[in-house]
Protein backbone atom coordinates (compact mmCIF):
# COMPACT_ATOMS: atom_id res chain seq x y z
CA UNK A 1 0.00 0.00 0.00
CA UNK A 2 1.33 3.32 -1.10
CA UNK A 3 2.57 5.97 2.03
CA UNK A 4 -0.25 8.22 2.69
CA UNK A 5 1.04 11.80 3.45
CA UNK A 6 -1.21 14.99 4.93
CA UNK A 7 0.39 17.93 2.80
CA UNK A 8 -1.13 21.39 3.49
CA UNK A 9 -3.06 22.86 0.45
CA UNK A 10 -4.55 25.84 1.47
CA UNK A 11 -4.28 28.75 4.28
CA UNK A 12 -7.63 31.30 5.32
CA UNK A 13 -6.81 34.10 7.52
CA UNK A 14 -8.22 37.15 9.34
CA UNK A 15 -7.29 40.46 11.35
CA UNK A 16 -9.69 42.62 13.27
CA UNK A 17 -9.19 45.82 11.32
CA UNK A 18 -9.38 48.08 14.60
CA UNK A 19 -4.78 48.61 15.48
CA UNK A 20 -3.38 49.38 18.15
CA UNK A 21 -0.28 51.09 18.32
CA UNK A 22 2.54 51.90 20.89
CA UNK A 23 1.54 55.03 20.61
CA UNK A 24 -1.67 54.55 22.03
CA UNK A 25 -0.46 51.79 24.11
CA UNK A 26 1.95 54.46 26.00
CA UNK A 27 -1.52 56.32 27.01
CA UNK A 28 -2.86 53.14 28.43
CA UNK A 29 0.31 52.14 30.64
CA UNK A 30 3.44 53.25 31.56
CA UNK A 31 5.29 52.42 28.38
CA UNK A 32 6.99 53.99 25.46
CA UNK A 33 7.31 53.00 21.79
CA UNK A 34 11.02 52.67 22.17
CA UNK A 35 10.79 50.27 24.91
CA UNK A 36 8.84 47.79 23.10
CA UNK A 37 10.27 48.30 19.89
CA UNK A 38 13.70 47.21 21.64
CA UNK A 39 12.47 44.82 24.18
CA UNK A 40 9.29 42.93 22.14
CA UNK A 41 10.17 43.94 18.78
CA UNK A 42 5.73 44.90 18.37
CA UNK A 43 4.70 47.96 17.08
CA UNK A 44 1.32 47.68 16.29
CA UNK A 45 -1.59 44.71 17.14
CA UNK A 46 -4.81 43.92 16.29
CA UNK A 47 -7.80 44.29 18.28
CA UNK A 48 -11.34 42.61 18.04
CA UNK A 49 -13.80 44.95 18.75
CA UNK A 50 -17.40 43.72 20.64
CA UNK A 51 -19.18 46.16 17.73
CA UNK A 52 -17.26 44.16 15.30
CA UNK A 53 -17.67 40.97 16.41
CA UNK A 54 -17.21 38.38 19.73
CA UNK A 55 -15.15 35.66 20.34
CA UNK A 56 -12.20 33.31 18.65
CA UNK A 57 -15.03 31.80 16.59
CA UNK A 58 -15.76 34.94 14.89
CA UNK A 59 -12.39 35.39 13.64
CA UNK A 60 -11.74 31.63 12.90
CA UNK A 61 -15.28 31.43 11.13
CA UNK A 62 -14.22 34.49 8.97
CA UNK A 63 -10.94 32.54 8.06
CA UNK A 64 -12.07 29.22 7.18
CA UNK A 65 -14.54 31.04 5.20
CA UNK A 66 -11.26 32.75 2.86
CA UNK A 67 -10.13 29.38 3.15
CA UNK A 68 -12.87 27.84 1.23
CA UNK A 69 -13.40 30.61 -1.28
CA UNK A 70 -9.47 30.47 -2.02
CA UNK A 71 -9.52 26.64 -2.12
CA UNK A 72 -12.83 26.12 -3.92
CA UNK A 73 -13.23 22.86 -1.84
CA UNK A 74 -16.82 21.64 -1.39
CA UNK A 75 -17.74 21.99 2.65
CA UNK A 76 -19.32 18.82 2.48
CA UNK A 77 -16.84 16.96 2.00
CA UNK A 78 -14.48 18.97 5.13
CA UNK A 79 -14.70 15.44 7.34
CA UNK A 80 -13.32 17.62 10.67
CA UNK A 81 -12.11 20.79 11.78
CA UNK A 82 -9.59 21.19 14.66
CA UNK A 83 -9.76 24.17 16.26
CA UNK A 84 -6.41 25.18 18.17
CA UNK A 85 -6.83 28.37 21.01
CA UNK A 86 -6.79 29.15 24.95
CA UNK A 87 -9.22 31.97 24.05
CA UNK A 88 -12.30 29.80 23.56
CA UNK A 89 -15.39 30.83 22.80
CA UNK A 90 -16.78 29.55 25.78
CA UNK A 91 -15.87 25.87 28.73
CA UNK A 92 -18.37 24.33 26.38
CA UNK A 93 -19.58 23.71 23.90
CA UNK A 94 -16.21 23.61 21.78
CA UNK A 95 -15.37 26.66 19.41
CA UNK A 96 -14.86 24.61 16.50
CA UNK A 97 -18.56 23.56 16.88
CA UNK A 98 -19.50 27.29 16.45
CA UNK A 99 -17.38 27.12 13.37
CA UNK A 100 -18.56 23.88 11.41
CA UNK A 101 -22.27 25.50 12.59
CA UNK A 102 -21.85 28.69 11.21
CA UNK A 103 -19.80 27.99 8.09
CA UNK A 104 -22.09 24.80 7.15
CA UNK A 105 -19.51 21.96 7.07
CA UNK A 106 -22.25 18.98 7.42
CA UNK A 107 -20.01 15.79 7.13
CA UNK A 108 -17.40 17.62 10.26
CA UNK A 109 -16.73 16.61 13.63
CA UNK A 110 -14.47 18.46 15.35
CA UNK A 111 -13.16 19.46 18.90
CA UNK A 112 -10.94 22.28 20.55
CA UNK A 113 -6.96 21.48 21.17
CA UNK A 114 -5.46 23.73 24.44
CA UNK A 115 -1.80 23.86 24.09
CA UNK A 116 -1.60 27.50 24.76
CA UNK A 117 1.71 29.21 22.17
CA UNK A 118 2.40 25.46 21.08
CA UNK A 119 -1.27 24.66 20.17
CA UNK A 120 -0.94 25.01 16.22
CA UNK A 121 2.16 23.42 16.10
CA UNK A 122 0.78 20.35 18.44
CA UNK A 123 -2.80 20.23 16.11
CA UNK A 124 -0.61 19.88 12.80
CA UNK A 125 0.62 16.41 14.10
CA UNK A 126 -3.08 15.29 15.15
CA UNK A 127 -4.46 16.38 11.91
CA UNK A 128 -1.37 14.79 10.17
CA UNK A 129 -2.30 11.67 11.85
CA UNK A 130 -6.17 11.62 11.32
CA UNK A 131 -5.46 11.71 7.67
CA UNK A 132 -2.03 9.26 7.97
CA UNK A 133 -4.41 6.48 9.73
CA UNK A 134 -6.34 6.27 6.21
CA UNK A 135 -9.58 7.51 8.00
CA UNK A 136 -10.15 10.98 7.26
CA UNK A 137 -8.83 12.43 2.96
CA UNK A 138 -9.56 15.98 4.32
CA UNK A 139 -9.93 18.22 7.26
CA UNK A 140 -9.37 21.81 8.75
CA UNK A 141 -6.41 23.21 10.94
CA UNK A 142 -7.93 26.49 12.91
CA UNK A 143 -4.97 28.74 15.16
CA UNK A 144 -5.94 32.08 16.56
CA UNK A 145 -6.48 34.00 19.84
CA UNK A 146 -8.88 36.63 21.13
CA UNK A 147 -6.02 37.76 23.54
CA UNK A 148 -7.59 41.41 24.23
CA UNK A 149 -9.96 39.05 26.51
CA UNK A 150 -7.54 37.84 28.67
CA UNK A 151 -5.10 40.30 28.46
CA UNK A 152 -4.57 42.97 31.58
CA UNK A 153 -4.47 46.53 30.41
CA UNK A 154 -3.26 47.50 33.86
CA UNK A 155 0.16 45.19 33.45
CA UNK A 156 2.85 46.75 31.37
CA UNK A 157 4.71 43.70 31.61
CA UNK A 158 2.21 41.50 29.52
CA UNK A 159 -0.22 44.02 28.04
CA UNK A 160 2.10 45.06 24.68
CA UNK A 161 3.17 41.55 23.66
CA UNK A 162 -0.25 40.56 22.31
CA UNK A 163 -2.40 40.96 19.55
CA UNK A 164 -5.71 39.19 18.52
CA UNK A 165 -6.10 37.02 15.07
CA UNK A 166 -7.11 33.81 13.50
CA UNK A 167 -5.71 32.15 10.45
CA UNK A 168 -6.58 28.13 9.18
CA UNK A 169 -5.37 25.81 6.42
CA UNK A 170 -6.99 22.96 4.57
CA UNK A 171 -4.68 19.67 4.93
CA UNK A 172 -5.22 16.68 2.78
CA UNK A 173 -4.40 13.30 1.77
CA UNK A 174 -1.36 12.66 -1.01
CA UNK A 175 0.61 9.76 -1.74
CA UNK A 176 3.46 12.47 -3.31
CA UNK A 177 6.10 12.94 -1.20
CA UNK A 178 4.90 16.18 0.51
CA UNK A 179 3.32 17.28 3.72
CA UNK A 180 4.63 17.08 7.23
CA UNK A 181 7.45 14.34 7.90
CA UNK A 182 8.57 14.92 11.12
CA UNK A 183 7.41 16.54 14.37
CA UNK A 184 9.88 16.28 17.92
CA UNK A 185 7.28 17.47 20.43
CA UNK A 186 7.40 18.06 24.39
CA UNK A 187 5.40 19.15 27.46
CA UNK A 188 7.33 19.66 30.99
CA UNK A 189 4.51 20.76 33.59
CA UNK A 190 7.59 22.86 34.76
CA UNK A 191 6.02 26.03 33.50
CA UNK A 192 2.94 27.06 35.77
CA UNK A 193 4.73 29.24 38.43
CA UNK A 194 6.09 31.79 35.37
CA UNK A 195 2.76 31.64 32.84
CA UNK A 196 -0.37 30.90 33.27
CA UNK A 197 -4.08 32.34 34.22
CA UNK A 198 -4.80 31.75 37.60
CA UNK A 199 -8.37 31.58 38.20
CA UNK A 200 -11.59 30.29 36.74
CA UNK A 201 -10.81 27.03 35.94
CA UNK A 202 -11.84 24.10 38.02
CA UNK A 203 -8.94 24.35 40.49
CA UNK A 204 -9.45 28.07 41.02
CA UNK A 205 -13.34 28.71 40.28
CA UNK A 206 -14.52 32.48 39.79
CA UNK A 207 -15.68 34.42 41.97
CA UNK A 208 -15.85 38.15 43.09
CA UNK A 209 -12.87 37.47 45.02
CA UNK A 210 -10.78 36.02 42.02
CA UNK A 211 -12.34 38.78 39.65
CA UNK A 212 -11.15 41.58 42.38
CA UNK A 213 -7.79 40.44 42.52
CA UNK A 214 -7.92 40.36 38.57
CA UNK A 215 -6.90 36.74 38.32
CA UNK A 216 -8.74 35.91 35.28
CA UNK A 217 -5.97 37.59 33.21
CA UNK A 218 -2.54 36.12 31.69
CA UNK A 219 0.13 35.99 33.88
CA UNK A 220 4.10 35.88 33.12
CA UNK A 221 7.38 36.25 34.63
CA UNK A 222 8.67 37.29 31.23
CA UNK A 223 12.90 36.53 32.03
CA UNK A 224 12.30 32.84 32.91
CA UNK A 225 9.57 32.40 30.05
CA UNK A 226 12.24 33.90 27.59
CA UNK A 227 15.43 31.63 28.84
CA UNK A 228 13.21 28.54 28.14
CA UNK A 229 12.06 29.57 24.66
CA UNK A 230 14.82 30.84 23.54
CA UNK A 231 16.96 27.28 24.85
CA UNK A 232 13.59 24.67 23.96
CA UNK A 233 12.80 26.13 20.29
CA UNK A 234 16.69 26.41 19.21
CA UNK A 235 17.11 22.59 20.78
CA UNK A 236 13.93 21.46 19.28
CA UNK A 237 14.86 23.05 15.41
CA UNK A 238 18.22 21.40 15.59
CA UNK A 239 16.86 17.57 16.68
CA UNK A 240 14.53 17.81 13.74
CA UNK A 241 16.67 19.24 11.83
CA UNK A 242 19.51 16.84 12.30
CA UNK A 243 17.25 13.97 11.85
CA UNK A 244 15.89 14.79 8.70
CA UNK A 245 19.01 15.57 7.10
CA UNK A 246 18.43 19.41 7.03
CA UNK A 247 21.32 22.35 6.80
CA UNK A 248 20.86 26.02 6.78
CA UNK A 249 21.88 25.03 3.33
CA UNK A 250 18.60 23.44 2.43
CA UNK A 251 15.86 25.05 5.08
CA UNK A 252 13.85 27.22 2.96
CA UNK A 253 12.14 29.16 5.81
CA UNK A 254 11.67 29.11 9.61
CA UNK A 255 8.76 29.72 11.21
CA UNK A 256 8.73 30.44 14.58
CA UNK A 257 6.22 31.54 17.27
CA UNK A 258 6.04 35.20 17.35
CA UNK A 259 6.72 35.89 21.10
CA UNK A 260 9.71 38.47 20.34
CA UNK A 261 11.66 39.29 17.74
CA UNK A 262 14.91 38.62 19.84
CA UNK A 263 14.10 35.07 20.70
CA UNK A 264 13.53 34.34 16.70
CA UNK A 265 16.49 35.92 16.14
CA UNK A 266 18.24 33.80 18.39
CA UNK A 267 16.81 30.58 17.24
CA UNK A 268 17.52 31.41 13.88
CA UNK A 269 21.20 32.40 14.77
CA UNK A 270 21.56 28.72 16.42
CA UNK A 271 20.75 27.55 13.58
CA UNK A 272 22.95 29.74 11.34
CA UNK A 273 20.06 31.06 9.28
CA UNK A 274 19.87 34.34 7.80
CA UNK A 275 16.32 36.33 9.06
CA UNK A 276 15.90 37.03 5.80
CA UNK A 277 14.59 33.04 5.76
CA UNK A 278 12.99 33.46 9.01
CA UNK A 279 8.81 34.43 9.32
CA UNK A 280 8.51 37.08 11.12
CA UNK A 281 5.56 39.62 11.42
CA UNK A 282 5.68 40.00 15.18
CA UNK A 283 5.82 43.83 14.30
CA UNK A 284 2.50 44.05 13.24
CA UNK A 285 0.57 40.86 14.67
CA UNK A 286 1.98 41.00 17.86
CA UNK A 287 1.95 37.41 19.71
CA UNK A 288 -1.57 35.95 18.88
CA UNK A 289 -0.65 32.45 20.56
CA UNK A 290 -2.01 29.75 19.07
CA UNK A 291 -2.39 32.10 15.72
CA UNK A 292 1.57 33.09 15.34
CA UNK A 293 2.12 29.86 13.36
CA UNK A 294 -0.70 29.72 10.63
CA UNK A 295 -0.92 34.03 10.64
CA UNK A 296 3.07 33.69 9.14
CA UNK A 297 1.75 30.96 5.92
CA UNK A 298 -1.49 33.16 5.57
CA UNK A 299 1.48 35.96 5.15
CA UNK A 300 3.85 34.45 3.51
CA UNK A 301 1.89 32.21 1.30
CA UNK A 302 2.90 33.70 -1.95
CA UNK A 303 6.51 33.37 -1.38
CA UNK A 304 6.26 29.67 -0.50
CA UNK A 305 7.18 27.14 -3.69
CA UNK A 306 6.27 23.59 -3.86
CA UNK A 307 9.02 21.45 -2.53
CA UNK A 308 9.86 24.12 0.00
CA UNK A 309 11.68 22.62 3.29
CA UNK A 310 9.59 24.12 6.00
CA UNK A 311 10.55 24.17 9.90
CA UNK A 312 7.93 25.29 12.47
CA UNK A 313 8.75 25.34 16.04
CA UNK A 314 6.97 27.35 19.12
CA UNK A 315 7.06 27.47 22.68
CA UNK A 316 4.39 28.34 25.46
CA UNK A 317 2.42 27.86 28.49
CA UNK A 318 3.39 24.39 30.31
CA UNK A 319 5.83 24.13 29.10
CA UNK A 320 4.86 22.98 25.82
CA UNK A 321 6.86 23.22 22.83
CA UNK A 322 8.52 21.43 19.89
CA UNK A 323 9.52 21.84 16.37
CA UNK A 324 7.98 20.12 13.30
CA UNK A 325 9.58 19.66 9.59
CA UNK A 326 7.22 20.39 6.64
CA UNK A 327 7.57 20.02 2.49
CA UNK A 328 5.27 22.57 1.02
CA UNK A 329 2.49 21.43 -1.02
CA UNK A 330 1.86 23.68 -3.85
CA UNK A 331 3.49 27.28 -5.38
CA UNK A 332 1.19 29.91 -3.20
CA UNK A 333 0.93 32.70 -5.39
CA UNK A 334 -0.99 30.48 -7.87
CA UNK A 335 -3.70 29.20 -5.05
CA UNK A 336 -4.12 32.87 -4.20
CA UNK A 337 -4.82 34.32 -7.94
CA UNK A 338 -8.35 31.63 -7.55
CA UNK A 339 -11.70 34.08 -8.15
CA UNK A 340 -14.22 33.42 -5.05
CA UNK A 341 -16.94 31.17 -5.70
CA UNK A 342 -20.74 32.40 -5.28
CA UNK A 343 -21.72 28.99 -3.85
CA UNK A 344 -20.10 30.32 -0.96
CA UNK A 345 -22.19 33.44 -0.65
CA UNK A 346 -25.55 31.86 -0.39
CA UNK A 347 -23.89 28.65 1.68
CA UNK A 348 -21.85 30.32 4.70
CA UNK A 349 -24.56 32.13 7.75
CA UNK A 350 -24.37 36.11 6.65
CA UNK A 351 -22.44 38.03 9.40
CA UNK A 352 -26.06 39.56 10.59
CA UNK A 353 -27.88 35.77 10.96
CA UNK A 354 -24.67 35.01 12.82
CA UNK A 355 -24.96 38.20 15.50
CA UNK A 356 -28.89 37.52 15.51
CA UNK A 357 -27.83 33.79 16.85
CA UNK A 358 -25.75 34.45 18.82
CA UNK A 359 -27.79 37.46 20.66
CA UNK A 360 -30.68 34.64 20.87
CA UNK A 361 -28.52 32.24 22.69
O1 LIG B 1 4.26 33.30 24.05
C1 LIG B 1 4.53 32.48 25.12
C2 LIG B 1 5.95 32.53 25.51
N1 LIG B 1 6.30 33.85 25.93
C3 LIG B 1 7.50 34.33 25.70
O2 LIG B 1 8.31 33.66 25.08
C4 LIG B 1 7.84 35.66 26.28
C5 LIG B 1 9.23 35.65 26.87
N2 LIG B 1 9.61 36.86 27.57
C6 LIG B 1 9.83 38.04 26.95
O3 LIG B 1 9.61 38.17 25.76
C7 LIG B 1 10.41 39.18 27.77
O4 LIG B 1 10.86 38.67 28.99
C8 LIG B 1 9.43 40.34 28.01
C9 LIG B 1 9.16 41.06 26.71
C10 LIG B 1 8.13 39.80 28.58
C11 LIG B 1 10.04 41.35 28.98
O5 LIG B 1 11.30 41.80 28.51
P1 LIG B 1 12.57 41.78 29.47
O6 LIG B 1 13.69 42.35 28.70
O7 LIG B 1 12.73 40.36 29.97
O8 LIG B 1 12.17 42.79 30.61
P2 LIG B 1 12.03 42.52 32.17
O9 LIG B 1 10.75 41.83 32.46
O10 LIG B 1 13.28 41.89 32.69
O11 LIG B 1 11.95 44.01 32.69
C12 LIG B 1 13.05 44.90 32.54
C13 LIG B 1 12.62 46.27 33.01
C14 LIG B 1 11.94 46.24 34.38
O12 LIG B 1 12.33 47.42 35.10
P3 LIG B 1 13.49 47.36 36.21
O13 LIG B 1 13.00 46.37 37.23
O14 LIG B 1 14.71 46.89 35.49
O15 LIG B 1 13.54 48.76 36.71
C15 LIG B 1 10.47 46.33 34.07
O16 LIG B 1 9.72 46.92 35.10
O17 LIG B 1 11.65 46.82 32.12
C16 LIG B 1 10.48 47.22 32.85
N3 LIG B 1 9.32 47.02 32.00
C17 LIG B 1 8.86 47.96 31.16
N4 LIG B 1 9.27 49.21 30.91
C18 LIG B 1 8.58 49.91 29.98
C19 LIG B 1 8.55 45.91 31.88
N5 LIG B 1 7.58 46.11 30.96
C20 LIG B 1 7.75 47.38 30.51
C21 LIG B 1 7.07 48.16 29.56
N6 LIG B 1 7.51 49.42 29.32
N7 LIG B 1 6.02 47.71 28.86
Amino acid sequence: MEKINAVITGVGGYVPDYILDNEEMSRIVDTSDEWIMERIGVKTRHILKPEQGSGTSYMMTRAVEQLLRKTQVDPDSVEALICATTTPDYHFPSTASLIIGRVGLHSAFGFDMEAACAGFLFAMEMGANLIRSGRYKRIILCGGEHMSSMVNYQDRNTCPIFGDGAACVMMEATTENYGLVDSYLRVDGEGYEYLHMAAGGSACMPSHETVDARQHYVYQDGRPVFKHAVTKMSDAVETIAKRNGLTKDNITWVIPHQANVRIESAVARRIGLGEDRVMINIDHMANTSGGTLPLCLWEFENRLRKGDNLIFTAFGAGFSWGASYMKWGYDGDVEAAKEPAEFFDSRIMSLDEWKQKRSNA
